[in-house]
């Protein structure tokens, strides 16, 4: 029988990750977080002097990047090749260029097997931008997460200083608009809601709100 799936998606900065990761602790379900990996591959390409743009160049990184989760408070612990990289595949660079690398079509086919192939070891929480539409197409629940713009950018800007990391609030919002925009309208499973997804608009909405009712849900 198949391993119950929760599925998670929905725009920059919608509160997914922080979310499916406490659903995630409470169910006792795995956490696949796959913009991480999006973005760890991202990251192999920068550290390889890679031109984003070189789309052959990058695809050849795939067979030698391994990417590992391992679990941390109040994130997980993301590592490349061995190396740890949760804070280096969150910087701004990162983060302005993962659309690009995530269009290409073998980097998807590439991710979305490995993370079908960590589905297989239990009930899952996976949160990403085409998980109920490709990846977990059979997923029991399908969430679609949405906030307005401005509150989204507030939370990234939030987020932001408590890292140290330095950007002013139109600029967020007009990087969290663009990535929008890319995510939304590349070829290959593109960020959309898939038709049997529950929409939860999170704006306004505490996270314990948010759980309370994506936790009914399930
Ligand atoms: O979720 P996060 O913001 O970390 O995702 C980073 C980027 O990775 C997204 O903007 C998108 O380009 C890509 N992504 C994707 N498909 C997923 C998850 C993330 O294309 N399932």
């Amino acid at each position: 029988a198949q391993n119950f799936q929760v599925a998670i998606d929905g725009p920059a900065s919608a509160g997914k990750s922080t979310i499916a990761k406490i659903l995630a602790h409470n169910f006792h379900y795995i956490y696949v977080d796959t913009g991480a990996m999006y973005r760890a591959i991202t990251l192999a390409a920068k550290l390889a002097g890679i031109d984003y743009q070189d789309e052959a160049a990058v695809v050849a990184l795939l067979p030698q990047v391994q990417i590992e989760f391992k679990p941390g408070s109040p994130v997980q612990h993301v590592f490349l090749n061995g190396q740890e990289v949760t804070e280096a595949i969150r910087s701004r660079e990162i983060t302005n260029h993962v659309s690009q690398v995530a269009a290409y079509a073998a980097v998807r086919q590439d991710l979305v097997g490995r993370q079908q192939q960590l589905a297989q070891a239990g009930g899952v929480v996976m949160d990403g931008r085409d998980i109920g539409t490709t990846v977990l197409p059979q997923a029991q629940v399908k969430i679609y997460l949405i906030a307005s713009v401005d509150e989204r950018a507030q939370r990234r800007y939030k987020e932001n200083q408590a890292r140290g990391i330095a950007a002013d609030l139109p600029t967020l919002k007009k990087e969290i608009e663009q990535r929008d925009y890319l995510d939304s309208h590349r070829e290959i499973s593109p960020l959309t809601k898939a038709q049997d997804a529950q929409v939860v608009d999170t704006t306004g909405q505490s996270i314990e709100q948010v759980v309370a009712t994506i936790s009914q849900i399930i």
